[in-house]
């Protein structure tokens, strides 16, 4: 064998038991995928650079409405409080159960407004994250329920709490979550929640299962 006929043997022979050592380790178990584990920091470094870059490349072409308009903030804040704040928490409200649980955890939308710019918030907003809690709020709604959201969150830095409530005060009827709660922060009427009641799973012994029982379609409204 002479020597490029080797190296290229040896490197073949390198990939190939690296192809089967990632194989072997996917199939082991060995990685803890609970929500509760952390990432190494070279991973953390990873998946944060990229999705920063991501979104600058993908958001840098985003035309930008006038978002200064009071009125277009306003219009945004029902469905804030209504859509984000549970995750994401809001000025004087801390995030619900499902935001504290998340890995990696929603950051709070003032500091990133802070950093980000309108564009690239809308494309967060409307595109979501891949493989975090980060849903994709452009799969229910279109850019004009979008922006004014977009517009609440760049006044989020210099809002405090009782800003932020009379702001909510003032926007009665604007969005559809305009009828929610605004304090209590209650799931929508359609959130998966309400159907799985807690601990609906666990006395399997005292209440046999049913599943007819959570069928909302057998019931007349
Ligand atoms: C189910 C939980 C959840 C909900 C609801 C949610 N988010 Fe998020 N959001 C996240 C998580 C988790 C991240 C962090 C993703 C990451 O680390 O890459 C995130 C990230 C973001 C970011 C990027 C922030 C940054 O600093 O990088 C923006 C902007 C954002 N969300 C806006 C919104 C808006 C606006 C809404 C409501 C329309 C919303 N989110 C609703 C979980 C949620």
């Amino acid at each position: 064998m002479n020597i490029s006929k080797r190296l290229i043997f040896t490197t073949g022979s390198a990939a190939a038991i690296g192809v089967i050592a990632i194989v072997g380790f996917a199939y082991s178990g060995i990685y803890d995928v609970s929500a509760g584990s952390s990432h190494s920091s070279m991973v953390n470094w990873l998946l944060s650079t990229t999705s920063h870059a991501s979104i600058a490349r993908r958001a840098k072409d985003i035309e930008v409405p006038n978002l200064s308009d009071d009125a277009m903030a306003r219009a945004g804040v029902n469905d804030f409080n209504g859509m984000c704040a549970g995750c994401h928490g809001a000025p004087g409200r801390d995030p619900e159960a499902m935001g504290q649980g998340l890995n990696p955890p929603p950051p709070d939308l003032a500091e990133s407004a802070a950093e980000m710019s309108p564009a690239e918030l809308f494309w967060v907003t409307k595109n979501g994250i891949k493989m975090t809690g980060m849903p994709e709020w452009g799969a229910t709604h279109d850019d004009d329920a979008i922006w004014p959201v977009v517009a609440l969150m760049t006044r989020l830095p210099e809002l405090n709490a009782s800003q932020y409530q009379e702001l909510i005060d003032s926007a009665g009827g604007m969005g559809h979550h305009a009828n929610d709660s605004p304090t209590e922060g209650h799931p929508h009427e359609d959130s998966p929640d309400k159907s799985h009641p807690h601990g609906e799973s666990e006395h399997s012994e005292d209440t046999p299962a049913e599943p007819e029982e959570h069928d909302h379609s057998t019931h007349e409204h």
